[in-house]
């Protein structure tokens, strides 16, 4: 079989992708479910249509594209990934999985190949956590991991809840009808970029990723009680954003010190209120994400945030409150997928690493329902979740060679 990647076509197509976007280029901000986002969506749909796929959609948006295998009941082969982006960030988080699983298709198809099983490439709805404050939503419904009941009450910064922003969005279905039975896919694998730099660092062209880091997050809303910046004295005073820092400082000082250079945890949204100069904070809002590749580590850090958050409260006459949004397991790659993407590599004479995905992704959980596994690319100084986020196209093609020859192989 002689698989030929259209590389420019691909190139081009990442670009057209990353022109819809709420922020200037270079940066992509494509939030969920914006005008921006269907947009994309719509222009994505119709480059599976005209690749000879069958698109269908369903109550969250995930979107699959079929091309059917001769054997029409049996198990599907899937592929693909998201093309939501964070704001600010890069052009290839997500997309690479996307395109290159069109890619691969379209080159598979033109090689002449015909699959047994069905392969299926799927663009799932909302990977990124902007909007509705947890990650993977549409493979979270899609594999069970999130009940239809507490996804419709999801509420975005707006106070609009999930169901009210699909139906407007065009996606008025029955979010009971997302989950996929077990049984349903034969086998998912998801093409991305690492988002780290070890495959750069060690020069290797490919990753084959064995397992999935476990993530975790939570909401922390800290009270205080405001007031004149310059009035009210140093001993009266019950800082939110005090508390805050310090409690920041404890988060970082226990991923530091857990003894495994595997724990990872980060605040990244802080929201003070009122808000002014000459006005104490009265409450904050923290956002904090916490990974580690061992569950029990992971919880022990979540476990140490409500510990310290209790002694900050009682020293500083504050109340934290902490919300757990998600705690989710690791996931470790199915063994048969893994020697798949292993023998392409070694087919086409590419050095390969194994590797663990300390970033989540859609597969962790497809995972629940389906074995999986992952294919990485190395992106420029590991650098992602930014605008100069940059993979080579020598990168993305031998990835994507590698995925169809996979896809081929699982499907055969
Ligand atoms: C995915 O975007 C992640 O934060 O790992
Ligand atoms: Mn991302
Ligand atoms: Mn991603």
């Amino acid at each position: 079989m002689n698989i030929a990647i259209d590389r420019d076509r691909f190139l081009s197509e990442i670009d057209t992708l990353a022109s819809f976007s709420d922020a200037e280029a270079p940066a992509v901000t494509r939030i969920v479910f914006t005008p921006t986002d269907l947009k994309a969506r719509a222009w994505m749909k119709a480059r599976c249509a005209d690749a000879g796929l069958t698109v269908r959609e369903d109550a969250v948006g995930n979107t699959f594209a079929r091309w059917s295998g001769s054997e029409a009941d049996a198990p599907v082969v899937g592929t693909g990934s998201h093309i939501d982006a964070i704001p600010n960030a890069g052009k290839y988080d997500g997309v690479v999985g996307v395109l290159g699983g069109l890619e691969a298709l379209r080159s598979l198809r033109q090689s002449g190949f015909r699959p047994r099983h069905s392969i299926e490439l799927l663009v799932f709805t909302s990977e990124e956590p902007t909007r509705f404050g947890i990650g993977c939503l549409g493979s979270r419904l899609l594999s069970g991991t999130l009940s239809p009941d507490s996804g419709k009450k999801l509420m975005d910064n707006e106070g609009s809840t999930l169901d009210e922003v699909r139906h407007r969005a065009g996606f008025p279905g029955d979010l009971e009808q997302v989950k996929l039975p077990n049984g349903y896919y034969k086998a998912f694998v998801e093409l991305h970029i690492e988002q780290g730099p070890r495959l750069e660092r060690e020069q290797i062209p490919l990753g084959v990723v064995t397992k999935i880091a476990a993530p975790a997050s939570l909401r922390v809303a800290i009270e205080g009680s405001g007031g004149h910046a310059g009035a009210v004295l140093m001993p009266d005073r019950r800082d939110a954003l005090c508390a805050a820092a310090e409690l920041i400082l404890a988060i970082e000082d226990a991923a530091r010190g857990s003894g495994a250079i595997d724990t990872v945890a980060t605040v990244g949204i802080c929201e003070v209120f009122p808000g002014a100069v000459n006005s104490i904070p009265a409450r904050v809002r923290l956002s904090v994400d916490i990974r580690d590749t061992d569950l029990q580590r992971r919880d022990g850090l979540v476990r140490a945030l409500d510990a310290k958050s209790s002694i900050i409260s009682a020293n500083r006459n504050v109340s934290i409150q902490t919300e757990l949004v998600n705690a989710d397991a690791p996931a470790d790659c199915d063994p048969a997928i893994i020697e798949a993407l292993s023998q392409a590599c070694r087919q086409q004479r590419i050095n390969f690493l194994p590797m663990v995905s300390r970033a989540y992704h859609d597969s962790l959980f497809v995972s629940r329902i389906a074995p999986v596994a992952m294919l990485f690319i190395p992106c420029r100084h590991g650098y992602s979740h930014r605008p100069d986020e940059y993979a080579d196209p020598g990168d993305i093609a031998r990835g994507t060679l590698v995925l169809a020859e996979t896809l081929a192989a699982l499907s055969s």
